[in-house]
């Protein structure tokens, strides 16, 4: 499918790279502390999904940082690394001793923060950014240098900023709105200023606090910047930075612009950093939310039925970013949607089935409650008299042994296919370890894909509904639930009711 002609400006470069900042700008969140094996695992996956330069950390904040940036380093990886250090000779010094492919330098040029922060004059400033990007182009083969706070920098004194450091040997310049106050048409002026009167690759580095990061750093784009900032889930600091998957899809996709990011590879990647951040992704969140490519009303999947283009952008596929299409159950389902899930499991109920199922659906969905495949079966077997498969999983016994000193660990009594089985994992917590018991007592390989959790009501003893989707060997994914005031047993309930219902749907 192709798509419709966003943009014509020429400025746009063919090609712009990605520098990913989600260990320094984005470890800045508050609340988010990432721990050393996690940054290397992030680093690892930045690189094999295509990030042209990773900012690894700032190295002279912490021995911690050092250690973390130089180990990045040593991965050896395809992606440039880079340390960020101030305009100092101190953090420049602790950043090439990381071994860094490129230092990025920074210093405020804004009235407010000069005076506020560094209580350097505009003239101290010009010579300090001169001395430092010369003496790390000394020892460096790349700078970037930042203006901080650059969109409320006077722009007369900016483009001087920006000319100096450009002489001095910076190989990058870099536009940061660091306070996210810049709108997207200011954005496309000042980068087409910077682009005509200074001689040097622009790259820029968006705050969200106006929610338009994305928008600013698409505006500097279009503008002719050749480098993008972001972050995974635009996490950063306050209303964190432009985000990566939503910045390389617009630029890909609307503006056919190559980024060399592996699409296929975003949604993964934003689910890594929302696990070892502890950021959940909102379902909303574009390109890698779990309702971007989710159709519930009638209209809408009966549309997508026929052609996904109908109701999807069509120049983003689920496909092209790692995702999958669901036709989900609710209040405004059709008839159209619940025939083609039970088709897909090879029930096939009459017309009149059919409405008496969407109807019991509706029901349910209208007393706010989320209806699961595990439910829709269910449903479909009541009202067909039917009985579609036994129970492949029938739990007799659980057993879960946790606390400070132990590895969690869960032991499983269960009849499987109709022979007695016993088996014990250990996980992350109590719950991981009472799902890989169950996965590992099912007889087919499957994999758990989501698992989210509702309290449904206030205090410790609060009754709480675990909803999971697994994935089976053929790449299919069910949902499944389960409820009750034990986190752990709801938990494996939601589990076994999911084996099942992927038995059912052999
Ligand atoms: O927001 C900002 O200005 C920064 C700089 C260090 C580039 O993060
Ligand atoms: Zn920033």
């Amino acid at each position: 499918m192709r798509g419709i002609v966003f943009f014509t400006d020429s400025a746009a470069r063919e090609e712009v790279t990605v520098f990913d900042t989600t260990l320094r700008d984005g470890e800045q969140t508050p609340g988010i502390a990432f721990t050393f094996e996690q940054k290397i695992e992030i680093a690892r996956q930045l690189s094999a999904i295509g990030v042209h330069a990773i900012e690894a950390g700032f190295p002279a904040s912490s021995k911690a940082e050092k250690e973390t940036v130089t180990a990045i380093k040593k991965l050896d990886l395809d992606s440039k690394i880079c340390g960020l250090a101030r305009s100092t000779k101190g953090d420049v010094d602790t950043a090439l001793a990381c071994g860094v492919d490129m230092v990025h330098v920074f210093i405020p040029t804004s009235d407010i923060q000069r005076e506020n922060t560094i209580k350097k004059s505009r003239k101290e400033v010009l010579e300090i950014t001169a001395d430092i990007i010369s003496y790390i182009r000394r020892h460096s083969d790349l700078c970037m240098f930042s203006a901080m706070d650059a969109t409320r920098t006077d722009w007369d004194y900016l483009i001087e900023v920006f000319r100096t450091a450009a002489d001095a040997g910076a190989t990058i310049i870099n536009v940061p709105d660091t306070v996210g106050v810049v709108s997207p048409s200011a954005m496309k002026t000042l980068i087409t200023r910077i682009n005509r009167e200074v001689n040097c690759p622009i790259d820029v580095h968006c705050h969200n606090d106006f929610g338009l990061a994305v928008a600013n750093t698409i505006a500097a784009v279009e503008a002719g910047a050749s480098q993008v900032q972001v972050t995974v889930n635009g996490i950063g600091e306050r209303a964190g930075n432009a985000d990566l998957a939503q910045t390389v899809m617009i630029i890909e996709s609307m503006y056919r612009i190559r980024t060399g990011v592996v699409k296929e590879r975003l949604v993964e990647t934003s689910r890594l950093v929302s696990r070892f951040s502890g950021i959940a992704i909102p379902p909303t969140q574009p390109v890698v939310g779990e309702n971007v490519f989710s159709h519930e009303s009638g209209i809408h999947a009966h549309g997508v039925l026929k052609n996904a283009a109908t109701f999807e952008p069509g120049i983003m596929t689920p496909e092209m970013v790692g995702h999958r299409r669901r036709l989900t159950l609710g209040k405004h389902v059709g008839r159209h949607a619940v025939q083609q899930m039970l088709k897909d499991v090879h029930i096939e109920p009459s017309d009149p089935q059919i409405d008496a199922i969407v109807e019991k659906v509706k029901t349910i969905a209208n007393r706010g409650k989320r209806v699961t495949d595990a439910d829709l079966y269910e449903i479909a077997e009541s009202v067909m008299g039917i009985e579609l498969n036994h129970k492949t999983v029938d739990l007799r016994d659980i057993a879960i042994m946790t606390g400070n000193h132990v590895i969690p660990t869960a032991s499983v009594k269960a009849v499987v296919n109709g022979k007695e089985h016993i088996h014990s994992a250990v996980g992350n917590g109590p719950v991981d370890a009472a799902m890989n018991a169950i996965l590992g007592i099912t007889p087919t390989k499957l994999a758990l894909k989501e698992f989210n959790i509702e309290a449904i009501s206030g205090g410790s003893d609060a009754m709480c509904h675990v909803t999971i989707a697994v994935e089976d060997e053929h790449g299919r994914i069910f949902d499944a639930s389960g409820s009750g005031d034990d986190i752990v047993l709801s938990s494996v309930e939601a589990m076994v009711n999911a084996v099942n219902t992927i038995n059912r749907a052999r």
